[in-house]
């Protein structure tokens, strides 16, 4: 008896702005095409939605930056993100696009509906007009001066010289990024969908409802609905978008927040013209996959605009992921430092699994988590070469060695046989529940803990020895590591897809179902299997260097340097500079300090004494290389004990943006003991 009717799998529409990278897959689709794929090996009523979001400020900026229209930005990056898809194996049933007909008029009808009901409310408020261009001007459109930081260039939004979160008539010198001149207040109306008049229903519904979602989402939702929720636009001035569909609106557009999730029921009947009972049944289990920045949207937002039409099921459960950083920096398109699915693609053909099986292994399931390539290689050299891969090769050779390809009979069963084939069963099981949970982590985990038991099994059992001595046991075992292969093939499907069906080709399966997982009989005797290839390779060295090295080299400062450059300090009176003693010195000698990783113990000559500073930056200098240079130190500073050692001064370093360390030094040699002023 299954659980569910059917199941309506949801993965956040990407922004058409920019190619994919790891963070999205690791985030959303890894995680949602795992579920998907599961759901389908039980044979259950699923289809899975995505598609591109193309409306937005972010991707007409990014139009007038390149100087092509809107359309052509959304083209472009809705066929190269739709092909990454297709080329990971994100399996969606459809792949559709927000400028399509038929959501447009999705969409209108939605807003229609809502305004039909008298739902909205309606607003006129003054917001930045730029007369030279004749438009109203988004939030994004709009720079000036950060009332609290000084910043020239903070957005009407947002300063990202110091973090500040602001509204653009708090900008001092507002300006218009279209024209470039000093916009004015105007009028606007908007129609508001009123949050506020939902949210006792909200807290009912997700607070006590839905008690199980995991506890980042549930911990988010709760503090927004204790914060208590106002209005919201959902209307823009804005030229591109969907026209609001009413009269009276020219120039305003439907707010992209308001668009974007009703893509997924556009998507929905674009794919079949059964879409309603994914919608609309009560039966349907509706799954929003996202990111943690989504989390309003899905929960709060969406299901309000749902519940307020009407006819409309609600999600039930939103598994949302923390996010992915890369090499211990946060993921940034603007400053280059992502790896692209298509470039890792060019780098490394035919190994989408081995990213996969890291990002899964990986994911940022209840915290935000770090991608480094040596992980990337370790996970791909230690677990799947030569746990998963190594298994299943050597289950295979050896069967094409002793009976040419034929599965051989089961006969005498040990209690170490009878052990092993019930750990299948366990294994099959723990897997299925840890994916029901959304633990996608702790199910491949178990996945591969059965790889594990055919190594040990295996190892322990040593066929290779008594096949010449004792025949009959051999084929017990060798038909047990078939078993195991056969399971593995199906366990792993979700997470491999792509070895998998390689694998299943070699032993000869056809299509995968969930219901035979655990079963220890999957292959019958006298089956035959073929002879298999390389199911994992090797990662080198030299490919994570060049990896890491074009990672660096790419990078980019941020647009906003004001974010990297810290902020000048407050003024000192010459008075209190002249009390700082600033000198000349030279290294005399410089160690390591013993079981430290970042400490160098220096003797150096100050021209008055000869003295020991401790210093914080062994990462920086080999030791030896820093012994008779003349460099800089505060020599008046308070003596301090580091580990042990009294340090008595500190040696002036230039820091540079990203934390590439310098010494100061004069540029010419001068006494030590010369005071720098
Ligand atoms: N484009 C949004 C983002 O990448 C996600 C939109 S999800 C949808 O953050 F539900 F609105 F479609
Ligand atoms: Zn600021």
């Amino acid at each position: 008896m299954k659980k569910y009717k059917r199941h309506l799998i949801t993965s956040a529409l990407p922004y058409a702005n920019g190619p994919l990278h790891i963070g999205h897959l690791a985030g959303v689709y890894v995680p949602s095409d795992i579920y998907t794929r599961f759901l389908r090996l039980r044979d259950e009523d699923v289809i899975s939605i995505c598609g591109s979001d193309e409306h937005g400020v972010p991707i007409t900026l990014k139009a007038r930056s390149e100087g092509v229209t809107p359309q052509e930005i959304v083209d472009r990056y809705h066929a190269i993100n739709k092909k990454a898809f297709e080329d990971f194996g994100i399996a969606f049933d459809i792949y559709s696009r927000t400028s399509n007909k038929i959501h447009y008029e999705t969409a209108s009808e939605f807003f229609l509906t809502l305004y039909n009901k008298g739902i909205f409310t309606e607003k006129t408020t003054e917001q930045y007009y730029d007369e030279e261009a004749g438009t109203f001007l988004a939030d994004r459109y709009i720079r000036g001066t950060c009332p609290h930081c000084g910043n020239e260039d903070a957005y009407g939004d947002q300063c990202e010289g110091c973090g500040s979160s602001l509204s653009p008539t708090e900008l001092i010198n507002a300006r218009s990024m279209i024209s470039g001149g000093k916009p004015v207040l105007k009028e606007t109306l908007h129609w508001y969908l009123p949050l506020d008049k939902y949210e006792q229903w909200l807290k009912e519904w997700i607070l006590e409802g839905h008690r199980e979602w995991k506890t980042n989402v549930y911990g988010q939702c709760k503090s927004w609905l204790d914060q208590g929720l106002q209005p919201r636009a959902v209307s823009r001035d804005l030229d591109w978008g969907i026209p609001v569909p009413v009269e009276n609106a020219e120039g305003k557009v439907l707010y992209v927040w308001f668009d974007a999730p009703i893509g997924y029921i556009s998507a929905t009947r674009e794919l079949t013209p059964d879409w309603e009972k994914y919608w609309k049944d009560s039966d349907t289990r509706m799954i929003h996959f996202i990111g943690k920045d989504n989390i309003v949207f899905h929960c709060i937002i969406f299901p309000v605009m749902l519940k307020a039409e009407g006819s409309y099921i609600l999600p039930d459960n939103v598994p949302a992921n923390e996010f992915l950083n890369l090499e211990n920096d946060k993921i940034s398109t603007s400053r280059n430092w992502a790896v692209w699915l298509h470039e890792y693609l060019a780098d490394f053909p035919g190994k989408q699994d081995s990213l996969r099986y890291s990002l899964c292994a990986s994911a940022p399931e209840t915290k935000d988590n770090d991608f480094t390539w040596k992980e990337f290689q370790a996970r791909n050299n230690n677990e799947l070469v030569a746990i998963l891969g190594n298994f299943v090769n050597r289950a295979l050779v050896l069967t094409i060695n002793y009976y040419e390809g034929r599965v051989p009979a089961r006969t005498v069963i040990l209690p170490e046989d009878e052990e092993v084939l019930r750990e299948i069963g366990q294994i099959a099981l723990n897997v299925e529940n840890a994916i029901e949970a959304f633990r996608f982590r702790e199910a491949l985990k178990e996945a591969m803990n059965l790889a594990r038991l055919g190594n040990k099994y295996l190892a322990e059992a040593e066929p290779w020895k008594i096949v010449k001595t004792d025949p009959e046991r051999v084929k017990t075992i060798m038909n047990i590591a078939l078993q195991i292969t056969a399971n593995l093939a199906i366990v792993l499907e979700p997470f491999l897809p792509f070895s998998m069906e390689k694998l299943r080709g070699w032993i000869n399966t056809g299509k995968p179902a969930w219901d035979m997982a655990g079963n220890p009989d999957i292959l019958p005797e006298g089956h035959l299997i073929n002879k298999p290839g390389l199911l994992f390779e090797k990662i080198e060295d030299d490919a994570i260097k060049r990896q890491v090295e074009k990672l660096h080299a790419g990078k980019q400062a941020d647009d906003d340097t004001a974010e990297e450059i810290p902020q000048g300090k407050e003024t000192v009176s010459f008075e209190e500079f002249s009390r700082i003693d600033i000198r000349t010195a030279t290294v005399l000698e410089a160690e390591k300090v013993p079981k430290t990783s970042k400490l160098l113990r220096l003797k150096i000559d100050t021209g008055i004494d000869i003295r020991t500073i401790v210093s914080g930056i062994a990462e920086y200098f080999e030791p030896q290389s820093l012994v008779g240079r003349q460099i800089s130190i505060v020599a008046n500073l308070e003596p301090r004990k580091i580990r042990g050692i009294e340090s008595k001064g500190m040696i002036l370093m230039a820091e540079d943006r990203d934390g590439k360390l310098v010494l100061v030094s004069p540029l010419e040699k001068v006494n030590n003991g010369s005071v720098i002023k």
